[in-house]
């Protein structure tokens, strides 16, 4: 399993943790699409790349870290094919597994604290999407990206 990793300049050192905890517990190899400079760098380069690198196969899963979660997470979400997820707590990663299949976990670095952030990044890696009745949506998700597409 490979996961790719981004963030802003607000997240450099809280990401650094989170790739280490996901390296140490799940022996998944992490690819960092992020900055490591303090640097203002602006969220949306690295949520596009990792988005990509989702989308493209380079990855099979993606989390991305901003000082809110929520910039990041748009950028992601402007990617064709990615289901990106805000979260603060680990119910709601856990549940966008099982029901939304998301692709792509964000998080905010000035919102959750690094313990919770494990708890969430646990719940989100260890969920597993449901399919059944959910397909459903996810398939109405992706004809809202081709309505997009032909506008
Ligand atoms: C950077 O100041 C901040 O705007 C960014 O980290 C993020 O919170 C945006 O959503």
């Amino acid at each position: 399993m490979k996961i790719g990793i981004g963030n802003d300049h607000v997240a450099v050192e809280y990401k650094n943790v989170i790739r280490e905890y996901i390296e140490a517990k799940y022996g998944y190899e992490v690819i960092n699409y992020g900055t490591d400079s303090s640097e203002r760098f602006n969220y949306p380069v690295s949520g596009e790349a990792v988005a990509n690198a989702v989308v493209n196969g380079e990855v099979d899963k993606g989390i991305v870290i901003c000082g809110t979660g929520v910039g990041i997470s748009l950028a992601a979400n402007k990617v064709n094919g990615i289901r990106c997820v805000t979260c603060s707590e680990p119910y709601s990663a856990k549940l966008s597994r099982e029901h939304n299949n998301t692709n792509m976990l964000a998080f905010g670095a000035r919102v959750v604290g690094i313990e919770l952030a494990k708890m969430i990044v646990d719940a989100w890696l260890t969920g597993e999407y449901e399919g059944g009745r959910h397909q459903v949506r996810i398939d109405m998700l992706k004809e809202i990206e081709e309505r997009q597409k032909s506008k």
